[in-house]
């Protein structure tokens, strides 16, 4: 079983989805700690109800970025872990950071990257007019909200949505990947080489698209 740390910035839905993954038997890992940058991220408690050690290093009491990543850098390899998580975690990370958990660091985002990084993604979806949205699991680099794709999962933008349906409809799908994306790092059928990422077996390559059938034909 693999050893991951999960960080977090506040309600931690996509965090209790790998905990439920995790308790089912489903994921084969030990979620060892969930960390939060604010002390008031909701998904600490959750993570406690479960039985998972937290712990908070809040950006606030840092004078620097980089004093920030030392710190959590320090919390977190506190857990020894295999695997880092970020799971809604919404504070930038540098690059010395970055480098240190190379291979090994994971986030979610819920757009159809490169589409949309930063923030707004749903709002930004609609005032585009998509017809299809979605959501990333990727390896984490320098670059915010880039970084090799391991999955995707798409949904359909309906007529009516607004920027909460269509959230609701992504979040769903973001609660049914990372599961999927953290146990095939957990059996060692995905790993990022040269860059890019390389899956074990073809049958995994075709899984990391999730997509909706088209309504209507
Ligand atoms: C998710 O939509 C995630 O993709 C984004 O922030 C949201 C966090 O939700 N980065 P939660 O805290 O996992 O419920």
């Amino acid at each position: 079983m693999i050893r991951v740390v999960i960080l977090i910035s506040g309600r931690g839905s996509n965090m209790a989805s790998l905990l439920a993954a995790a308790d089912s038997g489903a994921l084969p890992a030990h979620i060892v700690g969930v960390l939060a940058n604010r002390p008031d991220a909701s998904g600490l408690n959750t993570a406690s109800a479960c039985g998972v050690p937290t712990a908070v290093v809040d950006h606030r009491q840092f004078a620097s970025r980089e004093e920030f990543d030392t710190a959590m850098a320090a919390a977190i390899d506190h857990f020894a872990p295999d695997l880092v998580v970020l799971a809604g975690f919404m504070r930038i990370l540098g690059e010395a950071f970055v480098r240190h958990y190379q291979g090994r660091l994971l986030n979610i985002h819920p757009s159809l990257l490169p589409s949309f990084p930063g923030l707004h993604t749903h709002r930004r979806a609609l005032a585009e007019g998509l017809r299809i949205h979605g959501c990333t699991v990727h390896f984490v680099t320098p670059d915010l909200d880039h970084g090799p794709i391991v999955v995707q999962a798409a949904v359909p933008v309906l007529d009516g949505d607004d920027e909460a349906t269509l959230a609701a409809r992504v979040l769903a799908q973001e609660h049914r990947v990372y599961p999927l994306a953290v146990r095939w790092f957990a059996e060692a059928r995905l790993r990022l080489a040269d860059g890019r990422v390389v899956f074990d077996s073809p049958q995994d390559g075709a899984a990391a698209l999730i997509a909706p059938q088209a309504a209507g034909g």
